[in-house]
């Protein structure tokens, strides 16, 4: 089998989870090779080079798709960066993996998604957490009915971040970041929320900034519903001291509860059935997929599925779509200062454009 050639740009912190997933993907089943990388800074660009063995190396990701032929582009550029580098790659024939937040706004999600459509090549978007065994054993169980109705959810990602981490440069800012921990942060709980309980219908948020110097939130709180007419309680920080990720699901017949901090494992996960559903929960929890870590190796296994199999590629642009419209519907909501739903957020909205919209209303 001719492995599928991945190429990165960006090489920094990020960029190094995709190499170790890429080479723990081609030592265990040679169906990818990372072939080439591009960092506009030479210094990090040559480390990373020779830390994983890569000779082709770019100072722009123009030079890249210019100089080798690649199959598969990762996008871990700042945030700001992600959109003219997916569109070269799509345009340069190349399937995209792109890092969260995929884009800065919906407005540029959709440009994504036309672009898919023109070119006929697909975009997947970073969210590793929908991919450990727990969470595919949850969204089974959902699927199956043993749980019954979802009612209330606890979305919490109670992060810290220093002062010091804002003096990067592209940290904190509408215009490259995209906002604050409910866009850089709080979204891979979010999305993994939204994988669960699908289809939302209504937010009221508000933004903060309680601590931080920055341009963009540091602080954020919604309520959520949901198609379902389950409700989810949302909270995103960067300044909470004792840190944690934390999902809790209340379904009819069991909660479900994950508390982790940027991975899970199966031991991550806590379930406790209601009276009289014991057997049948357990049994159902018990027969569900084990020990896959949600990392970046679980999700690119997946991609590497579908680009073998010639079908979109998780987590799809549909599927992400709602995640980022959320993040929207959050800063909307917290700004207008009224609950605000899917169809609010169109392009008459000036939140479509920006996720600040016209400017945020501390
Ligand atoms: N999935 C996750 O768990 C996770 C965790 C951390 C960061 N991220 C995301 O990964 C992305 C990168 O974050 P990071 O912490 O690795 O950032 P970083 O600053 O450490 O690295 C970014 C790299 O991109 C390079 N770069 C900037 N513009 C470029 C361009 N136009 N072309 C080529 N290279 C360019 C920079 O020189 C730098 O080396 C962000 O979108 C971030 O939100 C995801």
């Amino acid at each position: 089998m001719t492995p599928l050639r991945a190429a990165i740009v960006g090489t920094g912190n990020i960029a190094r989870a995709h190499a170790q997933a890429l080479h723990h993907l081609a030592s265990e089943t040679g169906e990818v090779a990372l072939v080439a990388a591009a960092d506009t800074d030479p210094g990090r660009l040559s480390t990373f080079a020779a830390e994983f063995g890569v000779s082709a190396a770019y100072p722009d990701a123009a030079a890249l798709l210019a100089g080798t032929e690649v199959d598969l582009v990762h996008i871990c550029t700042p945030p700001g960066g992600h959109v003219p580098v997916a569109l070269a790659a799509l345009h340069a024939d190349s399937d995209v993996v792109v890092e969260k937040p995929a884009t800065l706004t919906l407005a540029e999600f959709d440009q994504l998604i036309e672009a898919e459509k023109q070119v006929g090549r697909f975009v997947a978007t970073v969210s590793q957490h929908r991919f450990g065994s727990g969470a595919q054993r949850l969204r089974d169980l959902v699927r199956s009915g043993v749980v019954g109705r979802p009612l209330f959810a606890l979305c919490s990602t109670t992060w810290f971040r220093d002062q010091a981490y804002f003096d990067v440069e592209w940290r904190g800012r509408w215009d490259t970041e995209g906002g604050g921990p409910t866009m850089g942060h709080g979204i891979h709980q979010i999305d993994l929320l939204l994988s669960v309980l699908g289809e939302w219908t209504a937010v009221n948020g508000l933004a903060r900034k309680q601590a931080r110097v920055t341009e963009t939130e540091d602080l954020s709180a919604a309520h959520v519903e949901f198609a379902s007419g389950a409700v989810a309680s949302v909270v995103n920080s960067v300044i909470s001291p004792r840190e944690e990720s934390y999902l809790r699901f209340d379904f009819e017949h069991a909660t479900i509860e994950l508390t982790h901090l940027y991975g899970y494992d199966d031991d991550d996960w806590r379930v406790t059935p209601a009276p009289g559903h014991e057997s049948e929960v357990k049994a159902a929890w018990e027969s569900g997929p084990t020990r896959i870590h949600s990392g970046h190796l679980a999700q690119f296994r997946e991609i590497v599925r579908g680009l073998r199999g010639g079908s979109p590629l998780p987590v799809s642009t549909a599927d992400a779509r709602p995640t980022l419209q959320l993040v929207a519907g959050i800063y909307a909501s917290a700004f207008g200062r009224r609950v605000i739903g899917p169809a609010d957020l169109g392009p008459e909205s000036p939140f479509y454009w920006q996720m600040q919209g016209d400017g945020p209303v501390w």
